[in-house]
């Protein structure tokens, strides 16, 4: 591993002190606190990555919700949908306790500048892939982010702790609505194997490129803000997750996927990281639509982001004339 530097404040050096005695007694840092720079920088730059991901996420499920088969199925697509707005909102509010504004993250977003996971590029073509949106992007959103309820920077932390418990219920009601697939008819059991087999390499790269490609793990480590390289995580999720494909009956489409009884894990194949970066650049199979969804609901909100900052306007005007 690579030994970090951290800055330090030449008018104080007591407070980089602190802050390193703070990350390595697994003690929180928080907003009040001393930071580097770059700390707060990394931290800004992936909380509003995740809380973009989160928004940008309601789109390829959101396409369903008005196709639903049922109406308890179209409850739960809703409770589900109305669970990401939430974990977007949270995550906005933490990167506000790093001195940036909402609003600004969200035209760095609609404007290209910051990114969100690789994941919703893809189109969500019939209902069997809701399952397993669930089951497979959810359950690798829970391998990424259960570790991050430990992230030393609290407000970060601590939402992640209601956002893992909500992804847990999107993890079971897709596996759930995928068993449910699995004991219909034949033509509905190829839907599932269908949607797994154009899922599945794509939830793989959500871990991000491999460690030898990433070249800020190291100190996102030390800082303790990430605690598992890429690599790690996507083996924790591929040995998570070939168990359960068995039980529910499909084939996971991987010929190389084996046990490794030396190891004790599932050997897989290498993910196409060149369909990776060329997502990652833009040129996924949905980019522009989501990006101009987005673009969309930011303009037509206009008015309601105008009537709010008009009541607090006036709101405060009233206290000053008391
Ligand atoms: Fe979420
Ligand atoms: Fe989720």
């Amino acid at each position: 591993m690579v030994p970090v530097q951290t800055e330090v404040p030449a008018e104080a050096p007591e407070l980089a002190e602190r802050f390193e005695a703070v990350v390595a007694a697994e003690q929180r840092i928080e907003p009040r606190d001393w930071m580097p720079e770059a700390y707060r920088a990394t931290l800004i730059r992936q909380i509003a990555q995740h809380a973009h991901s989160e928004i940008i996420g309601m789109q390829p499920e959101g396409n369903w919700l008005t196709r639903a088969p049922s109406l308890r199925r179209k409850a739960i697509l809703l409770a589900k949908a109305q669970d990401e707005a939430g974990h977007g909102l949270y995550l906005y509010a933490a990167a506000e306790t790093l001195g940036v504004d909402r609003g600004d993250l969200t035209e760095r977003l609609i404007s290209g500048r910051q990114k969100y996971s690789s994941i919703f590029n893809y189109p969500t073509l019939n209902y069997a892939d809701v399952g397993v949106i669930g089951w497979l992007v959810d359950g690798a959103a829970i391998c990424n982010q259960v570790p991050l309820c430990r992230c030393s920077y609290g407000p970060y932390a601590r939402a992640m702790v209601r956002i893992c418990k909500e992804e847990s219920f999107h993890q079971r009601q897709g596996y759930e609505l995928l068993m449910t697939l699995m004991r219909g008819t034949e033509a509905q059991r190829r839907m599932v194997q269908d949607a797994v087999d154009r899922w599945w390499w794509p939830s793989l790269m959500m871990f991000g490129p491999s460690d030898g490609d990433s070249p800020n793990t190291a100190r996102s480590m030390a800082w303790r803000i990430k605690r598992h390289t890429n690599d790690e995580l996507r083996q924790r999720f591929v040995d998570m997750t070939v168990p359960q494909a068995e039980h529910l009956g499909v084939t996971l489409p991987d010929p190389e996927l084996r046990w490794n009884e030396e190891r004790g894990g599932w050997d897989f194949g290498e993910p196409d990281w060149t369909e990776l970066q060329q997502v990652i650049k833009g040129n996924g199979p949905c980019n522009e639509q989501r990006v101009s969804v987005r673009k969309a609901a930011h303009e037509n909100g206009a008015w309601v982001r105008e009537a709010a900052a008009e009541y607090a306007r006036k709101q405060k005007e009233r206290e000053h004339d008391v």
